[in-house]
């Protein structure tokens, strides 16, 4: 458990870990690529561990070297156990990597989060468009390329950030040309087109919403640098804001950044971007952050929504919060509720009335952007915050509690 002694007020400089949701695509993208990569400034995370796990399955070594993982690639499977699989949802990414480079694929559907259902319909749909073919046999997927892949037109009907990651993955070493229309625009499948364009793929337009994938016949590894955690900068500006505190971050891409800034400023925090880093110095009480609708990017992201509830739920007035990604996304709510929030939830809908102050009190996270939620209101709240359900945290954040230690708060991790 995490034990936060509230109220804080942060200050001080700490430097933002590479991003979880680029690292998982990549370490599944050196399934194709022939031997070694380096991959610089990888978070160390339970889901990176479990994606490790998996290459190590399939028969590559990997080792870690401070913030660098190398991928040395010995491929010698194509099965996916189902024990990994039920640990995350984007090991699902692994699919078209795996079919790609061995022409057939074993693995069952995948677990993660709590937040509601998640299918792979549009995994599934658009990588039978390049000729793979699906089977489902109790729980599990058995895919085959017989012919190898072949590039064709897929048209996307949501930008799913797995299913163009899937996409690509399949088609960077296929005959042909593949298109993605309507793409995730997500930073993070632009970090992906760049780790394997280096390696030797053709993929152009990787951040927009039209991809066009030129099949190449092999990848070789390189070496690649993850791109910043734009969700744990958002999750320490949240804890910022909340505590009255001056925060610098380094080592953030301020452009990512720009999606989220209109909570942050609608609340009274001065914002400064410089070159790769960000100050942040709130007002003694925030306003509130008025109306935050989740969007694909470059709108509002569903994973900082959590984080900016708990700013909301300490401002000076309402806020209304619009989830429209995930069916799911509000069981923090509840944690917060318990730290005294005034928060209504009906559907997608939250109405969160701020309240001068929150109270210390056990809570418990049920994932992993609503248990950092839940850090952050302990920040803010008086008395003593007991956060269950560390594991969460874990998939996500590199050492949040010796993070926010460093920052001046009262906090630690127990047993
Ligand atoms: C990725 C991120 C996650 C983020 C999400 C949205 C990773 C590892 N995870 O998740 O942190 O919250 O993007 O920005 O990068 N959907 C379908 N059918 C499908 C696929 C998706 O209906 O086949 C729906 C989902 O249920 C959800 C929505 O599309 O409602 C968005 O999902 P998607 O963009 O695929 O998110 P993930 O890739 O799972």
């Amino acid at each position: 458990m995490i034990i936060i002694d509230g109220p804080a007020e942060l200050c001080g400089e700490i430097s933002i870990q590479g991003a979880k949701n680029s690292a998982l695509p990549i370490l599944a993208a050196t399934v194709l690529c022939k031997g070694q990569s380096v991959l610089h400034n990888c978070p160390d995370l339970t889901d990176v561990e479990t994606a490790v796990r998996i290459l190590e399955h399939l028969g590559c070594r990997c080792a870690r070297e401070g913030s660098d993982l190398v991928v040395d690639n010995a491929m010698t499977g194509c099965e996916v156990p189902q024990e990994l699989m039920r640990e995350m949802r984007s090991s699902i990414v692994f699919l078209g990597a795996i079919v790609s480079r061995c022409g057939e694929a074993r693995l069952c559907f995948p677990g993660g989060c709590e937040l509601g259902p998640r299918p792979i319909d549009l995994h599934i749909s658009s990588l039978q468009k390049l000729g793979v073919e699906i089977e489902e046999k109790g729980g599990c997927l058995q895919c085959r390329a017989p012919g190898g892949i072949q590039g064709a037109y897929v048209s996307l009907s949501f930008p799913s950030v797995g299913a163009t990651e899937n996409l690509m993955l399949a088609a960077v070493c296929s005959k042909g040309t593949t298109i993605i229309a309507n793409a995730a625009r997500e930073p993070e499948i632009a970090d992906l087109a760049a780790y394997l364009n280096r390696c030797g793929g053709r993929i152009y337009g990787a951040g927009e919403s039209c991809v066009i994938i030129d099949g190449v016949k092999e990848l070789f590894g390189s070496e690649h640098r993850m791109m910043p955690d734009r969700i744990v900068s958002a999750t320490y500006m949240a804890a910022a804001a909340v505590t009255g505190g001056s925060v610098t971050l380094r080592d953030v891409d301020n452009a990512h950044i720009l999606p989220m800034l209109s909570p942050f400023e609608e609340s009274g925090c001065e914002v400064r971007q410089m070159g790769g880093s960000l100050n942040i110095m709130a007002p003694r009480r925030l306003m509130p952050v008025k109306h935050i609708r989740t969007m694909p990017y470059p709108g509002f992201p569903t994973d900082a929504q959590p984080v900016v509830m708990s700013m909301a739920a300490v401002g000076s007035g309402t806020s209304v919060f619009v989830e429209n990604i995930f069916e799911n996304r509000y069981r923090h709510a509840e944690g917060l509720q318990r730290l005294g929030a005034k928060i209504k939830v009906e559907g997608k809908v939250a109405i969160v009335e701020g309240v001068d102050r929150l109270a210390g009190a056990p809570v418990e996270a049920w994932d992993l952007r609503g248990g950092a939620a839940l850090v952050v209101a302990g920040l803010a709240a008086r008395g003593r915050t007991e956060i269950e359900g560390v594991e969460y945290i874990r998939r996500g954040y590199e050492d949040i509690a010796g993070n926010l230690a460093l920052l001046g708060a009262r906090i630690r991790e127990a047993d």
